[in-house]
């Protein structure tokens, strides 16, 4: 993710296991089956594999199951065919990440072109849905390439199940009441997961009403995975208080690769929705909330989350079949009926069609960002408790007037294509996973004259009116409307590092300077050298915690949550241990601006962390600069 601004009006540019559920009727109890190969001879030691197979989760008549191959030989493999019986009368309708057919009950799966080789010790994960109608018991044997994988041990839990409760147990024996609080959906998440969501009572498949506010009335649901990080991290520091309570507000979970969605990096996305489930209040809705980022050409301004798919039309079928139809299958299931899940989609690609098609990434992605965004669009707006949040950068890239009166025309063109039209979507966000403040407290007038010159005509601003997320979206908001959005699609705004507290905070207006350069530098309370800064920003705080109608119901804003999970580096850059990365988070590299002027990363020296990954330094930091204090 990588937002960056280039000034000037026109040149913005900111920027897996086979689980086996045995299943004989509808309240399935999952249990599964780890299958390694049964092997005699030293020839099949070279060739050896296990398999696993586990229903990600089932309702009456459907299913979606994961399976992973692990390769428990001693030779790599170049590329897979898994054969298997079905154990009752399923039928697949589609599948991700291989190639499935059925004949009977014979079941053949085959690798794509990205992920034939499985090296010695390593494994692949695909995945299918499909209907049943009296039986979806779980297969019982596995071949691949012809080596049968049989004869394994039977575990009563699924994997992902014990995965997440491994990541979940919190390290820190120091975690405060709101900490332990914290970690318990992730235990609960995977008891549910083994009893299955179609055994919770909250599994009977009816929808409340779509509301207006998907966050008033509910509970937010946390991510355990990223409770588990925090955790971690509270314990290394010694039982920090501060940092716990960064556990205890929401953080989206990021489906930012196709892996994600079964759980090879954090919990996978049908155990989560079961934790949410299993966390749930009887009477409150419990709010799940993912971010849907995995566009072809992912990220075409910058290098720092490049996606794993390609700007083609082949890339386009890849992201709708192997990434939006496996979530949209997932989120469709009736067993989360009851939740309310938000989906903040794709980051960053509107705006790049908006203001960065010179960049010929760009332009080359843009179709595919239309296209795939509508198709996601179109795949969640079905499941009648999902709701959509289109991502509409923040106030340093869209907040130009002419950016912004260029913006309607891309997102109307997108969202009137969907079969809903504009019901399709539930609204906007803004600052998604960036660090432009709120509010500007002391800097509320952008054309305050000082010693001659309007605010905005200073560097930091380059005529950009608008200082802040509020201004931006009140602003954006009304454009929007104008052009044919309904009034009831208002913003988000991701405050989870937007704080900027600290020594470095004004506390009070200084109207002493006698230079708008001046005036601005000394009441500003964004810290960056440039508002195009974007990448890990040194002194950089957590902003005010996740709310619900922070200015009242007639403000453009409905909500702050916090997307970007606090702690989770930006991006890498090229040094001389690795080629993969953005200069633009290098803290001795630059950015610049489009009109020749040059600016310093402000990115945290000292570190070169990829983009996702933790980052403790970063987490302590924006700890310590919280604002409000945590
Ligand atoms: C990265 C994602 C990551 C997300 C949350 C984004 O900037 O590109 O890979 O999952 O941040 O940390």
């Amino acid at each position: 993710m990588h937002e960056e601004a280039r000034s000037g009006p026109t040149t913005a540019r900111f920027r897996r296991r086979v689980w086996v559920s045995v299943t004989g009727a509808l309240g399935m109890a999952a249990a599964s089956t780890l299958i390694p190969a049964m092997l005699d001879t030293a020839q099949a030691a070279a060739n050896a594999c296990s398999v696993s197979y586990t229903n990600a989760s089932e309702w009456a008549g459907g299913f979606v199951a994961n399976v992973t191959i692990t390769n428990t030989g001693t030779s790599a493999l170049s590329s897979w065919t898994l054969t298997f019986n079905e154990g009752g009368d399923q039928q697949v309708t589609n599948a991700w990440s291989a190639t499935v057919t059925q004949s009977g009950k014979a079941i053949t799966a085959t690798n794509l072109s990205y992920n034939g080789s499985i090296a010695s010790g390593a494994n692949t994960t695909f995945g299918f849905q499909g209907t049943w109608t009296s039986s979806d018991a779980i297969p019982t044997a596995f071949a691949v390439n012809g080596v049968a994988c049989n004869g394994g041990t039977t575990t009563s839990s699924s994997p992902s199940a014990s995965a997440s409760a491994s990541k979940s147990a919190s390290p820190s024996a120091s975690a405060s009441a709101s900490a332990s609080k914290s970690a318990s959906p992730s235990a609960s998440a995977s008891a549910s997961k083994s009893a299955s969501p179609s055994a919770s009572p909250s599994g009977t498949g009816s929808y409340g009403a779509h509301v207006a506010d998907p966050f008033t009335g509910g509970n937010r649901y946390l991510n355990p995975s990223y409770v588990s990080e925090v955790n971690a991290q509270v314990s290394a520091d010694g039982g920090n208080a501060a940092e716990a309570k960064v556990g205890t507000y929401q953080t989206a979970l990021w489906l930012d690769h196709i892996g994600a969605i079964a759980g090879d990096t954090n919990v996978g996305l049908a155990a989560y929705l079961n934790g949410a489930l299993a966390a749930a209040k009887s009477g409150t809705p419990e709010v799940a909330e993912i971010v849907v980022y995995d566009l072809p050409g992912r990220d075409c301004a910058a290098l720092a989350s490049n996606g794993e798919i390609p700007a083609t039309a082949a890339g386009l079928t890849e992201y709708e079949t192997q990434y939006i139809q496996p979530i949209a299958a997932i989120l469709s299931n009736p067993a989360y009926a009851s939740l309310r899940i938000v989906a903040i989609i794709e980051p960053d690609s509107l705006p790049n069609v908006v203001t960065n098609q010179s960049k010929s990434a760009c332009a080359t992605a843009t179709p595919y960002y239309e296209q795939g965004i509508t198709y996601a669009l179109n795949e969640l707006h079905a499941v009648p408790n999902v709701y959509n949040y289109l991502d509409i950068a923040h106030s340093a890239w869209l907040g130009w007037p002419s950016n912004m009166s260029g913006t309607p025309a891309v997102y109307k063109s997108v969202v009137t294509a969907t079969t809903a039209g504009y019901a399709s979507i539930d609204g906007f966000i803004s600052d998604t996973a960036n660090y432009t403040p709120t509010t500007e407290p002391f800097l509320t007038n952008p054309t305050l004259n000082v010693g001659g010159n309007p605010l905005d005509s200073v560097t930091f601003y380059q005529y950009n009116p608008t200082f802040d997320e509020q201004t931006y979206d009140t602003q954006m908001y009304n454009t929007l409307v104008s052009a044919g959005f309904p009034s009831s699609d208002r913003f988000l705004v991701d405050t989870s590092r937007n704080g900027w507290g600290g020594s470095s905070r004004p506390t009070a207006l200084n109207s002493s300077p006698t230079t708008a350069a001046a005036y601005v530098a000394a009441n500003k309370i964004d810290q960056r050298p440039f508002r195009g800064d974007w990448c890990n920003q040194n002194g950089a705080g957590i902003g005010t915690p996740p709310t619900d109608e922070p200015f009242g119901t007639s403000s453009a804003i409905e909500g702050f949550v916090w997307i970007k999970p606090p702690g989770e580096s930006d991006g890498d850059y090229p040094s001389g241990s690795h080629t993969h990365g953005d200069p633009h988070c290098d803290p001795a590299s630059t950015n610049t601006d489009g009109n020749g002027g040059t600016y310093s990363t402000g990115s945290i020296p000292g570190y070169d962390v990829p983009a996702g990954q933790w980052y403790a330094y970063e987490f302590q930091q924006l700890v310590a600069n919280a604002y409000p204090a945590l």
